[in-house]
């Protein structure tokens, strides 16, 4: 095999940089295990406003909160547009999150998502935003599904288990 010139080296170079970038360059199947999973988290009609369900996802450490607001939120599904859901885990350094009044609120240091606006942080240490779950409403059953999550789960390189 003859080695590179310059201009081979920047075509393969290029190439090889292009598909890092678009996350094409590991095994084919990594791509396919990397798709988040679609899970049945509860049904609408079990929820009441301003109460909580937790769930897990996108797999069993990963614990969320789903709730229905007084109004609609970004993101937010049902006749209202108005639940949504959310990792429990403060994106400070991962205490437990609790929902009162339209946010989450950490009780290790204080800081405050809102859960009307994507669990933008407005008070507190986070320097990120609350992760989102998105949700999917199948309107004939009333079954809630996961599907997706906007944001880093806190103490993860990346939201689904990658091997
Ligand atoms: S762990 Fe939540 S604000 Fe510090």
């Amino acid at each position: 095999m003859s080695p590179l010139n310059r201009r081979e080296f920047l075509q393969t170079s290029s190439a090889s940089l292009a598909l890092a970038v678009l996350g094409l360059s590991g095994k084919a199947d990594g791509a396919a295990a990397n798709k988040y999973p679609s899970i049945r988290i509860g049904n609408i009609r079990d929820l009441k406003t301003g109460e909580p369900v937790q769930f897990n996802y996108p797999d069993k450490s990963s614990p969320c909160n789903v709730v229905m607001l007084n109004g609609n939120a970004v993101g937010g599904i049902g006749p209202f547009s108005n639940v949504v859901a959310f990792s429990a885990l403060c994106p400070h350094m991962g205490c437990p999150v609790n929902y009162s009044n339209g946010r989450f609120v950490c009780g290790c240091h204080y800081s405050m998502f809102d859960a009307a606006k994507n669990g933008q942080t407005y008070q507190g240490l986070a320097s990120q935003w609350l992760a989102q779950v998105s949700l999917r409403l199948d309107k004939a059953s009333g079954n809630i599904y996961a599907e997706g999550i906007e944001g880093l789960v806190y103490g993860r390189i990346g939201n689904l288990n990658i091997s």
